[in-house]
């Protein structure tokens, strides 16, 4: 069986929360994109070399959870050469047998158009800076500027900015728990899979 669900949205909205426990609920596979420009901006030089060389090791890096990772990550995601590197890795494994999951940016847009979900999971720049804060500790301001920045960057690229997709679902995490998204997600993925 193959099926495949998209989930994207801007950092710290909770769409790895809701990726990893969907994925567990259906037994499907999951893959995390934003870890392949995270470790392609964390390996330094050239980053188009780095794209295209990138090994499943560079993906277990400690360092790649940082804010500074995720603000190289955003960089290194504006390249075009870079994003086409990394293409047919994130379609093979939304094709994989028993199921996928995929959270990133563009995967409802651009890598999976024809995913049997997708899923645009948002919250408040304020509401994920603080979500960011409480996990990652440092200067509240100097998070939340750093999440308007990485959105700003993300949305504003030429080449597969984030946006919502037309067929999407909305899920907006701002006023909800960790379970209420997640009870939402899996309702949403189950109604399409029956
Ligand atoms: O989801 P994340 O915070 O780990 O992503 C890090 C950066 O990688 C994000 O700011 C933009 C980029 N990214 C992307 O351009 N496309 C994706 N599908 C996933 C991440």
């Amino acid at each position: 069986m193959i099926f495949t669900v998209a989930i994207d949205g801007p950092a710290a909205a909770g769409k790895g929360t809701i990726s990893k426990a969907v994925a567990a609920h259906f037994g499907f596979g999951h893959l995390d994109t934003g870890v392949l420009y995270r470790a392609v901006g964390a390996k330094g030089g050239d980053p188009i070399a780095a794209a295209r060389t990138l090994e499943p090791e560079d993906l277990n890096r400690a360092d790649l959870r940082t804010l500074d990772a995720g603000q190289a990550a955003s960089r290194v995601a504006a390249i075009p050469e870079v994003r086409a590197a990394l293409v047919a890795f994130q379609r093979d494994f939304a094709r994989r047998e028993g199921g996928a999951v995929l959270d990133g940016r563009d995967i409802g847009t651009v890598i999976c158009p024809n995913a049997d979900v997708k899923l645009f999971v948002t919250a408040t720049a304020e509401v994920r800076a603080n979500r960011r804060h409480a996990e990652l500790g440092g200067d509240y301001d100097l998070v939340l500027r750093e999440v308007i920045e990485r959105d700003m960057r993300d949305a504003g690229r030429a080449d597969a900015p984030m946006r919502v997709a037309d067929d999407a679902i909305v899920l907006d995490t701002s006023d909800l728990s960790i379970e209420e998204a997640v009870e939402q997600a899996i309702r949403v993925v189950a109604a399409r899979k029956a």
